[in-house]
């Protein structure tokens, strides 16, 4: 079954075919990086234009690429929510248009399901299954949630089967994504950050950390995050030391050139700054890790399942991969591809809530706080 997958919720206008829940016959991403860039973050109205501006075209390359013709897609996926309101309701509203013109059904999809299936999509074409029960981290420029994954009928190992999910922690404030864009943009690293801290990171030659940034404490539920005190205290370290903001003007003034790469950036930091770096990626990465894995200890879980943007992260790659042999879980990635926002993991969740019957009428509305249950 041949279903394609509609996704806007954010900033990626993104449409695929997926054929029965896994097999990936086209996926593509308009990004709106470019757009969004000089706001150091996502702007909703010009995101819902871009949407307006991107939809029609990218639905056609991905019905093309998968070589087919639009009257033989079988049902049609589209995120309902969370996400923007306005930016929803463009994939939304597409999706609407076209079911009612094919004549096919509309399968309302949540965006962090689809986050889920990118994991599933990943493990079957590397031909690995992803057992369950799992813990799953979603971690984005949005989200930073964990969930207990259990398949819908206990007796099942199926990932198309439908499935429950138990939300376990989240952040009380910015989401991991979030803090690493803001952090970027404080150091005149550009937007968004996550790419080009991870690699400033790795290359950092082991000066010592100019500040030390420890596990963040939390009360009530252990398992909740929380990363903007992380995020301040990188703002004063920087405030209180003069010599930052030279090299941090260097950069902006790169920036401004249009010089946003690894190559033309790296030359403009000082062996403190990749410390510092260094220093802010340690405690994410500890933090995400350290809960994850006690959240995975305490229900005894078979698997972990990391998605998100966050998720192409290769220090947090790494150490989950580490943690993860020394404690007798499997840990599991999507691709980077599949890692951010894609329609393909729509295409897929979709397929699984097609054949339990999940089907939206005509009614079917953006909810920009859907949440996952
Ligand atoms: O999933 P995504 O494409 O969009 C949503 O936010 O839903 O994730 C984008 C976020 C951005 O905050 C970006 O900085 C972060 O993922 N990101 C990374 C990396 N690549 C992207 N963060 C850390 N390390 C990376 N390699
Ligand atoms: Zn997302």
């Amino acid at each position: 079954m041949r279903i394609l997958g509609i996704e806007s919720s954010c900033d990626e206008t993104a449409a695929a075919v997926v054929a029965d829940g896994r097999e990936i016959l086209s996926s593509i991403v308009a990004s709106q990086i470019d757009v969004h860039r000089k706001y150091g973050g996502v702007v909703p109205e010009l995101a819902s234009r871009e949407h307006l501006r991107q939809i029609v075209p990218v639905v056609r390359e991905a019905i093309a690429q998968a070589g087919m013709k639009l009257q033989e897609v079988e049902a049609i996926g589209v995120t309902q929510g969370p996400g923007l309101v306005g930016a929803l309701l463009v994939g939304i509203t597409y999706g609407k248009t076209l079911a009612q013109a094919l004549g096919r059904p509309l399968v309302p999809v949540n965006h962090l399901e689809g986050h889920v299936h990118a994991v599933f999509l990943e493990a079957h074409k590397a031909g690995r299954a992803a057992k369950l029960p799992a813990v799953c981290l979603i971690v984005s420029g949005g989200h930073t949630v964990l969930y207990e994954v259990r398949a819908g009928d206990s007796n099942v190992q199926d990932p198309n089967g439908l499935l429950r999910y138990r939300k376990i922690g989240q952040t009380r404030d910015d989401a991991a994504g979030e803090a690493y864009d803001k952090v970027a943009k404080l150091l005149g690293l550009g937007y968004p950050g996550g790419p080009i801290l991870d690699r400033l990171a790795a290359v950092s030659n082991g000066a010592m950390a100019p500040v030390k940034f420890g596990p963040t404490k939390m009360r009530g539920n252990v398992l909740d995050f929380s990363f903007s005190g992380l995020k301040t205290a990188v703002l004063y370290h920087v405030r209180e030391h003069n010599e930052y903001v030279e090299e941090i003007g260097r950069r902006e003034e790169a920036l401004a050139r249009g010089e946003r790469k690894f190559e033309q950036l790296l030359p403009l930091c000082s062996p403190k700054t990749l410390a510092l770096v260094r220093e802010f990626q340690n405690a994410v990465v500890r933090d995400l890790v350290e809960r994850t894995m006690n959240a995975a200890e305490e229900l005894a879980v078979e698997s972990i399942l990391v998605s998100g943007g966050v998720a192409a992260n290769s220090q947090l790659r790494a150490t989950f991969e580490q943690r993860a042999k020394s404690s007798g879980v499997e840990v599991f990635f999507p691709s980077r591809a599949l890692s951010t926002d894609n329609a393909a993991m729509i295409a897929a969740a979709a397929y699984s809530r097609f054949r339990a019957g999940v089907i939206a009428d005509t009614t079917l509305n953006a909810d920009p706080s859907l949440a996952l249950a």
